[in-house]
């Protein structure tokens, strides 16, 4: 029999290089004396949600706050902030008019938009750029890396198993976590948006994979990693005729009952013929070669991370089973340590665990 370990496609958007633990609590700037005559960018290539037709939705970088949500006022001042309007013009423009759906004033917005966990926008003296592109950006990242690592610890290597059996599995039946925590690209795109030509991220996903070529010939077993609601399953399914489905198994795989039980009812709407599996991604419970394409969605920054010492990077001996593994996957992979590497690193073990599984080493995008 052919071995068809070599046309097995994973395709995965979101490739962070650290899960997403708490992050320090910025409190909300004094927007006062000289922080009036500071210029103010926002953010470059913010993502906006045109949830109404008065209402966007902008995500803060610390997951853990809830979406800023906007309306017209709101976003004429997110666009003034383009270099040429300083703090004081903002807050005497738009300081007392309420900028969104929420009720709060522009003054509100203004007080938080700029601190590290919201990084909407940078007031400054000078450009963000300087001499590499976008430094400043990359200083206030690095602040809220700081703050993730420093405040009560390093959470990634237990938080995880935690996180999604216990917090997750309370989820309802409702979009409401992913609208306001784990907030994705396909989860915001679940519905047809101009943006996407009038597609939902899960039908122009499909184009994209037949455009490809990865469904002529198509696969037999299509697993789906980490499928959330189960939007993206529904959504593909609709962008295929019935007969370009048939025989077809799409096996959804999650760590998370609840949104298992959801992808699996939600595969169905699109047609698919589904079979759940609870699993952790990172140890596939399939037999070698029987699976043809892998689907992991903004998920893999979920995954296992391992902090290790530079002690450990050094010796190259680690302090735990899990650093040791990781240890050695940098050996295996011929990783480049610098020569003075930093008091400690994150290593995305879990996502490594998990593309280096025999059934999933081939075709990574
Ligand atoms: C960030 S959400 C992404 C959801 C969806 N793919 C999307 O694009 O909206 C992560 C999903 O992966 C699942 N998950 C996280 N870590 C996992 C793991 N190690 N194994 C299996 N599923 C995992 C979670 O339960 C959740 O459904």
């Amino acid at each position: 029999m052919a071995d068809r370990s070599c046309r097995l496609p994973v395709l995965s958007t979101k490739t962070l290089l650290v899960m997403k633990p708490a992050a320090a609590v910025h409190p909300p700037q004094n927007l006062a004396g000289e922080a009036l005559s500071l210029l103010a960018w926002h953010m470059p290539d913010l993502v906006a949600y045109h949830h109404h037709s008065d209402e966007w939705w902008f995500a803060p970088l610390d997951d853990n706050l809830p979406l800023i949500r906007l309306n017209r006022t709101g976003l004429d001042m997110l666009k003034a902030m383009n270099g040429h309007t300083t703090v004081g013009m903002l807050v005497e423009q738009y300081g007392t008019k309420i900028c969104g759906p929420d009720g709060q004033p522009g003054s509100w917005h203004l007080e938080r938009w700029a601190t590290p966990n919201y990084s909407l926008c940078y007031f400054g003296t000078d450009p963000p750029g300087g001499h590499r592109h976008n430094a400043k950006w990359d200083i206030l990242l690095q602040q809220i890396r700081e703050g993730w690592s420093g405040q009560k610890g390093f959470e990634g290597e237990e938080h995880l198993e935690d996180f999604h059996h216990h917090e997750l599995a309370q989820s309802k039946e409702d979009d409401s976590h992913f609208d306001l925590i784990e907030t994705t690209v396909s989860h915001l795109f679940r519905e047809p948006s101009e943006a996407l030509s009038g597609l939902t991220y899960g039908r122009l996903l499909m184009r994209q994979l037949r455009r490809l070529g990865w469904f002529s010939p198509k696969p037999k077993v299509l697993l789906e990693i980490g499928g959330g609601l189960g939007y993206l399953a529904q959504e593909l399914g609709k962008d295929l005729l019935p007969f370009e489905k048939q025989g077809i198994t799409y096996l959804s795989l999650d760590i998370t009952q609840p949104f298992l039980t959801l992808q699996v009812t939600r595969a169905k709407v699109g047609g698919w013929q589904v079979s759940g599996t609870r699993a952790n991604a990172e140890s596939l419970p399939f037999a070698d070669h029987s699976i043809d394409l892998v689907i992991d969605n903004e998920n893999m920054a979920d995954m296992t991370p391992a902090q290790l010492s530079r002690k450990e990077l050094t010796s190259g001996v680690g302090e735990t089973a899990q650093h040791q593994e990781a240890l050695d996957w940098i050996r295996r992979l011929r990783l480049p340590i610098e020569a003075d590497p930093p008091e400690s690193v994150i290593f995305n073990l879990g996502p490594i665990r998990f593309v280096a599984h025999r059934r999933v080493t081939c075709g990574l995008v």
